[in-house]
């Protein structure tokens, strides 16, 4: 069925010049974009938006990463856009990430991975909320 998964463009991804090159392989892909923008998370918002790895070790520099700078925060949609989205974008770890996966074109490491994707419809749902107004979503 089609529905709608959540992504952004993180920092590292944004600095390095890669917005044009990446959203070329997402929409050449068959993904629809329903919402876009150029936004920046405060370190609340961040600290927010991935409260699910409070506990974990790599939580701080998760949230300093998240916040340096402008990401590019979007609302995708395609036939089963959850699992063909996270395919599309490799292992969290770009060294695990198969050939012509976005992370293995434009990740660095595997806190700076250049590209998120939701992980389920109900966080994605969650995710998109959080950075778009509903007159944002198309
Ligand atoms: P993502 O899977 O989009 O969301 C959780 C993020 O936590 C992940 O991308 C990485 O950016 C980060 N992350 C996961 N594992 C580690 C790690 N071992 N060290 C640093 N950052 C990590």
């Amino acid at each position: 069925a089609t529905n709608r998964t959540f992504t952004m463009i993180k920092p590292d991804a944004v600095e390095d010049g890669h917005i044009g090159a990446i959203l070329e392989k997402i929409t050449s892909s068959g993904f629809k974009i329903a919402a876009l923008k150029l936004t920046q998370m405060t370190v609340a918002d961040a600290q927010e938006f991935y409260a699910v790895h409070s506990e974990r070790p790599f939580y701080g520099e998760l949230v300093e990463f998240m916040s340096r700078g402008p990401i590019v925060a979007a609302v995708l949609e395609k036939d089963n856009a959850v699992a063909d989205f996270r395919t599309l974008i490799g292992a969290t770890n770009p060294a695990e990430a198969a050939d012509g996966t976005l992370r293995k074109l434009f990740a660095k490491s595997v806190g700076e991975n250049a590209v998120h994707g939701s992980d389920s419809d109900e966080n994605a749902a969650v995710e998109a909320a959080f950075h778009f107004a509903g007159r944002e979503m198309f």
